[in-house]
Order: C-alpha cells, then structure tokens, then sequence
C-alpha cells in the first residue's frame, strides 16, 4: 500500500480549508491538489496546506491526476452531483460534504454512480456523528435506556444575514441551494433525529421565509412532523432570522427516561431509576473531553470533521464502506426534501 492517500479538495471556500486541515492532520494522507473556480482561493489554500501543493481553477485536472486517489467534495449545492459522479467514473475515492444535492434528480444521479461504480468508497459529510457525545448519545439510546421511545424532537435557532445571503449567489435560491435554513444549516441536526431514532416513516412539514423576504426565494423558517420507524412521534422546527446566533437542542423522552443535549453541550438526563440517571450523565459528561479544536472554522462545526475524515481515510485504506454511507448521507436529505415536497403539496 502506498505511504500515503493522495487528497484533493475542490472547492477552497468556507469549508475546504477545514478538510485540508483534516485530512494534513490524518498521518495516512496528504494533501496533494486544490481547487477552485476562483484561482486566488485555490492558490490561496495550496500554499497555506504544503509546499508542494498543486492548485487549479478546473476540476477536471484534479480528476485526470494520476497522483490523486481521493477526492473531498466542498463546492456549492448544486454542484456536487456532477463532480461527484464524474470523480467516481475517474477512479478516484470521494467525500462530499452536507447536503449531497440540492434536488432529488441528482441525488438519484449521485446513488447510480455508486451503483455503477461499487469498488470506489465513498460517503456523505455528517460530521456530526463523530462528536463524541453524540457517540455517547447513539449508543445509550441504542441500548434501550430511555425504554420505548415517544419523542424525538430537533430545534435550530440560528441568525443569517441578509449579506450571508447576498454576498453568495449561490445561497438562497431554490435552483443553487436547493432551500435554505433547513437544508443547509438544519440537516445536521434532523440527520442526529433520525440516526438516534433509525430513520422516519412519515414526515410533513412547513417551510416559510418570514423575515428575508426581499432577500431570498427559499425558507428561513420550517416545522415538520414526524412518525419513526419505530412507532415514536416527534417534531422539527428552526429559523435563521432569530436573534440567536446559534442554538440547537436534540430530545428523547421515552417511557424510562429522557435525554436532552442542546449545542453548548448543557445535557438534561431524567430516567425512572437514579443510579441508571447518574451513570448516563456522567457518560455523556465524560464524552464533552477531549475535543480537538479546529483552527479553522466555526465553534458550530464541532470536532467531527477530523475524525470523518479519518474513518473515510480508514475507509478507503481498508476498502471498506465509511460509517456515514452515501445512501445513510442521502436517507437524512430524503426526510429534507419531503419536507419542502409536503409544503409544495399544500400549496404553500
Ligand atoms: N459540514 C459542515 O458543518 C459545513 C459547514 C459549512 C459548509 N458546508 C457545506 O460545504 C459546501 C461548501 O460550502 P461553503 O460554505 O464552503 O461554500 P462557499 O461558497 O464558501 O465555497 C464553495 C467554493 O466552491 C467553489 N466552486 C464552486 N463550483 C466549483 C467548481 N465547479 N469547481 C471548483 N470550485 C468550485 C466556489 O468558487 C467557492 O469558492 C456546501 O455543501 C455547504 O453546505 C458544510
């Protein structure tokens, strides 16, 4: 096996310099390549990660290198679809950030590719899984500590500018984004809902834009409603126009016991049996340490991006599938997009 796995990040802008740090920070890969549409980003990216770092404006030279053996996806929305199936038929290993698509019709495109293309590894960004608390979380629920489960409920509050938006065409637009707060900021926290839960059975919803409706055509408001797979019930509701900057909580309530983590991590654990309450809080508190600081990036992102990174790495040494698969990565959009469908089908 080689030394190393050869990366290349296309898409140098927010989040691509977080997966070149990843993947540098990974002792089983490097980075190799960067690109972006805009060159001074790519050059700007290639020197801040190596030396020897090459750079280029056309992704296509990416996937033509043969000194490239995986690909890290971090364009925009709409673009993912295309560099991702064309990554795969190029032979090479790729990881796509949050959401696949922006629309059904490529993310059917993205599961043939991989369909078509079995030996290549690959998977969706939810990093979100790999914060350790969230590990802690998955498995106590997995165990059935809370009892049967009733409830599953997600909320976001987050604040996005009316600049956030115009700043970026991209953003905000059906076409490009494919929605806004729900499917861009909110995913990770309706993906947590459904990995805890194991995935939805019916899904309704509502999406609004409330407070920038000069500024974008997409939702900054959406509610849905929820029945699992496994009889529970349970609720979504998020906003970027709040005045909160970012607030995110996740609930359990099953007949044992409840579980509620909000996003600076305060944990609320009430179950029938205390010595049970105590062992499960000092777990989840446990799994607050240690966390790895990014260097770049937002406090929200979490550490998960790293250990991602390294379970892909791991993947595509071992050939073997991620832990976030493409179809786990493309269940989570599905819930996305039934939401926008049921508010379509209502007329709104
Ligand atoms: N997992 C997370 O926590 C997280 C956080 C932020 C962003 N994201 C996701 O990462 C992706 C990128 O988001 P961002 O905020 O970095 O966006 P961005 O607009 O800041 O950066 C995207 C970059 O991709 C480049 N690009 C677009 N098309 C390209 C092409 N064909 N070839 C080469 N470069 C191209 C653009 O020029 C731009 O610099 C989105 O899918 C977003 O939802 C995930």
């Amino acid at each position: 096996m080689k030394d190393k796995t050869r990366v290349a990040i296309i898409g140098c802008g927010v989040i691509g310099p977080l997966h070149a740090e990843c993947f540098n920070a990974n002792d089983d890969a490097e980075v190799v390549w960067v690109c972006d549409l805009i060159s001074e980003k790519a050059q700007q990216l290639a020197e801040k990660t190596g030396s020897d770092v090459k750079w280029t404006t056309n992704y296509k030279d990416v996937l033509n290198a043969d000194d490239v053996d995986a690909v890290s996806v971090c364009t925009d929305h709409a673009s993912h679809a295309d560099i991702f199936v064309e990554s795969l038929e190029h032979g090479k290993d790729t990881l796509c950030e949050k959401p696949l698509a922006q629309n059904s019709e490529n993310l059917d495109k993205m599961l043939a590719a991989k369909a078509r293309h079995p030996e290549r590894i690959c998977g969706g960004v939810f990093q979100h899984r790999f914060d350790p608390i969230y590990v802690e979380l998955h498995d106590i629920i997995s165990s059935g500590a809370l009892g049967t489960l009733l409830n599953a409920n997600t909320q976001l509050r987050c604040y996005r500018s009316d600049s956030y938006y115009t700043d970026t065409p991209w953003r905000g637009t059906w076409k490009d984004e494919g929605g806004s707060v729900l499917i861009n900021q909110a995913i990770h926290y309706i993906d947590q809902l459904l990995w805890h839960t194991g995935d939805e059975d019916k899904i309704k919803g509502t999406v609004k834009n409330i407070a920038h409706r000069n500024v974008i055509e997409t939702e900054d408001c959406a509610a849905a409603f929820l029945e699992f797979k496994c009889g529970a019930v349970g609720t979504i509701e998020v906003t970027s126009a709040s005045h909160l900057d970012w607030f995110s909580r996740i609930s359990f309530f099953g007949t044992d016991g409840s579980i509620e983590i909000t996003g600076d991590k305060q944990i609320f654990v009430k179950t029938k049996d205390k010595e049970q309450e105590d062992l499960i809080l000092k777990r989840l508190e446990a799994a607050l340490e240690p966390i790895q600081p990014a260097v770049t990036g937002k406090k929200y992102y979490g550490p998960g991006h790293f250990a991602q990174v390294a379970d892909f790495i791991e993947a595509v040494r071992e050939r073997r599938e991620p832990s976030v698969t493409l179809e786990s990565a493309a269940e989570t959009l599905r819930a996305v997009f039934a939401i926008y469908d049921t508010t379509r089908q209502a007329g709104q």
